[in-house]
């Protein structure tokens, strides 16, 4: 007899592993159910031409594509997010935001090696609708949340923003195909490189350099908001890559301000490898385990090269094998296995004006805390507007924060049901009542 082996970087999952394992994915599921994102389940086999289309060199490079039966050439799918832009783009037609979560395999011929496989498991949310700076947050704290929730200590994020880099580029004349080579270096740490490209393309160019040789110092000291200030300084003149920095510069404050204590370094040298990037990106670690635990970012331009509407997007996979080896690595005991479910009641916050946007972030994370569903109004309505859309749409409850009537502390709770009757339905309350009155609604 033969002595079968898995197929080379894949793996069997025994009891305590496949335990270990699915105790993350429910933690996933949780923090979806948390943030209001809708699950979907995409098929695993997808066209290599949607592959193709705007994944970038390193992920197409590295795909498992065959031939079908029919001579038509497949893919097994490296990731969500083509496969999510193209159910959006052909076969949906769904009010925006649209909030997606899926998780499942997802397959890459990776060179196999400690927490690297070619089989593995993402969990992957999609946030469609809105280029707002919240909802580049949302997909940073959600994050947070699952990482904190899987049980880790410790993890740090990493930010950058591919806007600033592709705008320097740019605006030296440098052109996409070209950008996307010199992001490819210097995804892969190749920053040398990447600057002998722009030098051969033009002259030396100074302002990457610039930025480049400032990553050798900001992430190492925790002052994030000091080095978006620098970043701006040295992109002085170069007006989109100015603009992205002060994106990034909201994003962080939003992130930093939500009262979640979240660790955080920016890079203005950091890429991605995939291509369709256009805005903030970001990835996560714990110390001693030099691999990505996920990653995501924002990109407004897919759905569009898919063929359909304009429409901004942001999104992030986590990579759930390699949170279940940081739980590993940081020996952490105790693995409950019986999950609490979530109340079942949704809760939509919405900010009242643009001065009431972190409070506001700040009781959506309270209420997630409290194990409450919560979804936050990221795409700037007027409050009728989203009184009326959330009533649609049969979430239960609605919070207005920042009404200029109140005292500071206060907010104004809105049952969105029939049932309750009229002089019931619209309650001012403090925030801390509030959290005991929605945990009290199951
Ligand atoms: P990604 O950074 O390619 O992003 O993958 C996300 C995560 O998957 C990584 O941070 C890592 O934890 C995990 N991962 C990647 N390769 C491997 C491997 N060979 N073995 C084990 N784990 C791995 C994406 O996939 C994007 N689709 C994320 C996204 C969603 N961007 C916007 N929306």
């Amino acid at each position: 007899m033969r002595d079968f082996q898995t197929v080379r970087g894949t793996r069997d999952l025994l009891p305590k592993e496949a335990r270990r394992l699915r105790f993350i994915i429910n933690k996933a599921i949780e923090t979806a159910e948390l943030y209001g994102y809708k699950e979907v389940i995409t098929p695993v086999l997808e066209s290599y031409e949607l592959l193709n289309a705007k994944s970038g060199e390193e992920i197409r490079a590295r795909m498992f594509k065959f031939d079908d039966l029919g001579g038509r050439p497949t893919v097994l799918r490296p990731e969500f997010t083509a496969s999510i832009a193209r159910l959006v783009t052909t076969s949906l037609k769904k009010p925006l935001p649209i909030r997606f979560f899926s998780v499942g395999t997802v397959y890459r011929y990776d060179e196999p090696q400690h927490g690297r496989y070619r089989e593995f498991w993402q969990s992957n949310f999609e946030l469609m609708g809105s280029s707002k700076p919240e909802a580049d947050a949302e997909v940073i704290l959600l994050t947070n949340r699952l990482m904190k929730a899987a049980g880790l200590r410790n993890y740090k994020f990493k930010l950058g923003h591919v806007g600033v880099l592709r705008a320097v580029l740019s605006q030296d004349g440098i052109d996409e195909r070209t950008q996307n080579t010199i992001l490819q270096r210097m995804d892969k740490e190749e920053y040398e490189s990447a600057l002998e490209i722009v030098r051969n393309d033009r002259c030396i160019d100074d302002t990457l350099h610039a930025l480049f040789n400032l990553k050798e110092y900001y992430p190492l000291v925790s002052d994030p908001v000091g080095a978006v200030e620098e970043i701006k300084r040295i992109v002085k003149g170069y007006e989109k890559a100015e603009a992205a920095a002060e994106n990034l510069a909201a994003i962080l404050r939003l992130v930093t301000e939500s009262g979640c204590e979240i660790k955080t370094t920016v890079n203005p040298a950091f890429a991605r490898g995939l291509e369709y990037y256009t805005g903030m990106i970001f990835e996560v670690y714990i110390p001693g385990l030099n691999i990505a635990l996920g990653g995501g970012g924002r990109y407004d331009k897919l759905i569009e090269v898919f063929g359909g509407e304009p429409t901004p997007a942001v999104g992030v996979a986590h990579g759930l094998d390699r949170i279940a080896l940081a739980k590993k690595t940081q020996a952490l005991q105790n693995l409950p296995t019986i999950i609490k479910p979530a109340h079942k009641k949704r809760v939509l916050i919405i900010p009242a004006n643009q001065e009431a946007k972190v409070k506001a972030l700040k009781i959506a994370e309270l209420l997630r805390e409290a194990k409450i569903r919560t979804e936050f109004e990221i795409m700037g309505r007027t409050i009728d507007k989203a009184l009326k859309k959330a009533k649609h749409r049969k979430v239960d409850y609605a919070v207005i924060v920042g009404k200029p009537t109140l005292s500071e502390d206060w907010v104004v709770l809105q049952d969105l049901s029939d049932e309750t009757n009229k002089e019931e339905r619209v309650v001012n309350m403090s925030v801390s009542m509030l959290v005991e009155k929605l945990r009290s609604k199951k």
